[in-house]
């Protein structure tokens, strides 16, 4: 099966197709969501939340996302991987961010990257871009600067609409090849697809975008506690491995594993 690129997610737009995205980070999730068919894969910096255990996405460094890069990529063999740029890998100049997403794609080998912020990072963009590098925007609610925006809030509301549309067409222009948007009304979303001749990918952005993107222990319910209003989860694989693992405990002291049939 051919590699999807990003002229198929350009063609989804097109012609009116829709797109599915998942996070991964790791071998077995890559390999499940390829052959699942999702087409584009994202090793996430939410991989500080979901895989790390951190509180909020700023910790996880750019070795670490070049780890899980590795990971990924080596599980995926039709999925396009995109990376994220953590925070602090790109903020300085736009050459500090050809250099880390030289280092996603050299060190990680991913096939693009994923940039959080607005139109003032236009010029990074370009620049990430001219090294041949495919850059996918992110727009509205940007986690790593969570602590600026005052926390996790949809953006865009009312006359900040505007901001994220005029964000959104501003990195489209400095060639990004997609916009994400995390957390923005939905007719902000719409309009945004609309004002950009680039797919566009939701989450929390209503149904109107190209394509949609979920974390992976969201959508397939490995996580406890309270989620997202954007969240649907598909499964209960947190049950299923809660499941699997007092059973396994249950026969190892009743003795009844192993048995002779895995004895030698
Ligand atoms: O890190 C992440 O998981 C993301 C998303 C858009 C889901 O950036
Ligand atoms: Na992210």
């Amino acid at each position: 099966v051919p590699r999807i690129r990003t002229h198929h997610l350009q063609a989804a737009k097109d012609s009116g197709r829709r797109f599915a995205m998942l996070t991964a980070y790791d071998q077995y999730a890559a390999e499940i969501f390829d052959a699942a068919g999702i087409e584009v894969l994202l090793i996430g910096d939410s991989a500080a939340n979901n895989v790390l255990g951190h509180a909020t996405t700023l910790p996880i460094t750019l070795d670490e996302m070049i780890l899980f890069s590795r990971a990924v990529t080596r599980g995926a063999s039709r999925s396009l991987v995109v990376a994220d740029l953590p925070f602090g890998s790109y903020e300085v100049s736009p050459a500090q961010g050809v250099e880390s997403s030289v280092r996603l794609m050299k060190e990680g080998l991913v096939h693009a990257v994923k940039m959080e912020g607005g139109a003032h990072y236009a010029e990074t963009v370009r620049a990430i871009v001219r090294a041949g590098i495919p850059v996918m925007a992110h727009v509205g609610f940007t986690p790593q600067s969570e602590h600026s925006l005052g926390g996790y809030r949809v953006q865009g509301r009312g006359e900040a609409g505007r901001q994220v549309i005029d964000d959104a067409v501003a990195l489209a222009e400095a060639g990004a090849f997609c916009i994400l948007m995390e957390m923005v009304p939905a007719d902000v979303a719409a309009e945004v697809d609309r004002a950009v001749s680039v797919p566009t990918i939701g989450i929390g952005a209503g149904s109107a975008t190209t394509g949609q993107v979920l974390v992976w222990q969201d959508m397939a319910g490995l996580r406890s506690g309270k989620q997202a209003k954007f969240v649907k989860q598909f499964a209960d694989v947190r049950s299923v491995l809660s499941d699997a693992a007092r059973t396994y405990g249950d026969q190892v002291r009743d003795g009844s594993f192993p048995g002779p049939e895995h004895s030698f």
